[in-house]
């Protein structure tokens, strides 16, 4: 069928081919863990846990990603673009490992061992003891564990290894399963950590079943903008770690940087005594970072009036902007309206609602708003700024970098020390921090 009779969508759909396992004979067995252990029913009391050692990594960045560094035996999905830099923070990671932690397999199934020493020669680290091995045949790749007993493996990609015994094309959704698994196996019994990479589909998402990110421990999604140096690592799925931690690196001709200190990068070029420009506390993880939102309002000079943005939702441009008018008496319904979050990064939690609204009614009245002045706080659809998470790292990141002014929701002024270097406002509604503001 050309077209799915679930969602409607025009060839979406996949061919799988069904292939008969050995397993389906054995099933009056008792279950069998990847270990090759037999599992029992046990007493939560008598189940010994050990705290899992984790291997640090010189980049501080990639370890707080992962929760604190790189738990042994884990198997760990990168998912990106391609030339997001992918290949490049592998290689630089295992140039690392190697050198302090252990032998390290390089499997390429997309570049020769010479186009990767090449690049390794850029990265300054040509001299690496690792093991570099462009194979794509599933089998020959186990035989090279097994004989060398690596500790850390890359699998660069996962959608160009190979199967044999399996007929349907390289890169299909079982090919990929497969793969998958005989990693988690090998990753499990012989307590190898593996790093791979999946390519991602037009829409973003890792190519591939759904399940590939089931099946993993953590999956980090590495994005940016292809035009902007910045690059960010995102975790998404994390079985030893809190997800939606980011790392922040910038590609340079000799590889990936570290970025420790993003707030001051993203606020680096801000232009002094602009208007539509707002500055907004994001918690990105367990981290502050500050990121200037800008708006741009024109009047319509025909048709509908646009509205744009990037690095924030368009549709919650659409909802503040709603609210602005209905509740804070701003006509916007003829004007254009283009938002952008600075520095390629991509914001979506509620509390940056309040810096749109600051940076758009700027634009409109073409009054500036101080340098020094941050915002925090979810707007609802009655105008009024409601309470966020993490109130008290907000204001601190904000007082560290000198802001003098922070306006935050009233709700949230309780229950913590606030400091005495910043201006604290706690404000109850949009048109209250409007009218303190202008
Ligand atoms: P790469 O790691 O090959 O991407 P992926 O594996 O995700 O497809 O990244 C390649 C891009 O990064 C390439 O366009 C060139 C750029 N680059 C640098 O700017 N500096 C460097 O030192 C390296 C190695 C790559
Ligand atoms: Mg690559």
């Amino acid at each position: 069928m050309g077209r799915c009779p679930d969602c409607g969508g025009w060839n979406t759909l996949i061919e799988e081919t069904v292939t008969p396992t050995a397993s389906t004979s054995t099933k009056s067995q008792p279950r069998q863990t990847a270990t090759g252990n037999q599992v029992r029913p046990q007493r939560m009391n008598a189940v010994t846990a050990t705290k899992e050692r984790r291997i640090t990594t010189n980049l501080q960045e990639l370890n707080r990603v992962l929760g604190g560094g790189i738990v042994p035996g884990s198997l760990i999905l990168i998912g990106g673009d391609p030339g997001i830099g992918k290949s490049t923070l592998l290689l630089q990671v295992s140039g690392q490992l190697a050198a302090k932690h252990g032998t390290v397999l390089y499997v390429s199934g997309e570049e020769s061992a010479s186009q990767i020493k090449l690049r390794a020669d850029r990265l300054g680290m040509a001299d690496s003891g690792m093991y570099l091995y462009p194979e794509t045949d599933m089998p020959a790749i186990r035989q090279a564990i097994d004989d060398m007993h690596p500790d850390f493996v890359v699998i660069d990609s996962v959608q160009t290894m190979n199967v044999p015994d399996m007929n349907s094309a390289v890169g299909s959704v079982s090919q990929i399963r497969e793969v998958t698994s005989e990693l988690m196996r090998i990753a499990k019994s012989q307590g190898i950590t593996i790093f791979v990479v999946g390519h991602v589909t037009k829409e973003g998402a890792i190519a591939g079943p759904k399940m590939l990110e089931h099946m993993v421990d953590t999956v980090l999604y590495f994005e940016g903008d292809m035009h902007h140096t910045y690059r960010i690592l995102r975790s998404v799925k994390n079985r030893f770690g809190s997800t939606n931690e980011i790392g922040i690196f910038e590609m340079h001709s000799d590889g990936l940087q570290e970025v420790s200190n993003p707030s001051e990068i993203f606020l680096e070029e801000r232009m002094q005594g602009a208007t539509g420009s707002a500055v907004v506390v994001s918690m990105e993880g367990t981290r502050p970072i500050l990121v200037e939102i800008q708006a741009l309002i024109t009047p319509t000079l025909f048709g509908n009036a646009k509205r744009t943005s990037s690095g924030v939702d368009r549709n919650k441009a659409s909802l503040i902007m709603a609210v602005l008018e209905k509740r804070a008496d701003v006509m916007l319904q003829n004007q254009d309206a283009y938002l952008k979050a600075t520095g390629g990064v991509r914001l979506d939690e509620p509390a940056i609602d309040l810096a749109i609204a600051m940076a758009i009614v700027s634009s409109y009245r073409d009054v500036e708003i101080p340098a020094t002045d941050a915002f925090v706080g979810e707007i609802g659809l009655t105008g009024e700024v409601r309470r966020v998470n993490r109130i008290e790292d907000r204001v601190k990141e904000a007082a560290k970098l000198g802001f003098k002014r922070i306006f935050v929701p009233r709700n949230n002024l309780h229950g913590w020390d606030v400091p005495h270097d910043i201006d604290v406002v706690g404000v109850t509604s949009v048109s209250e921090a409007l009218q303190r503001v202008f």
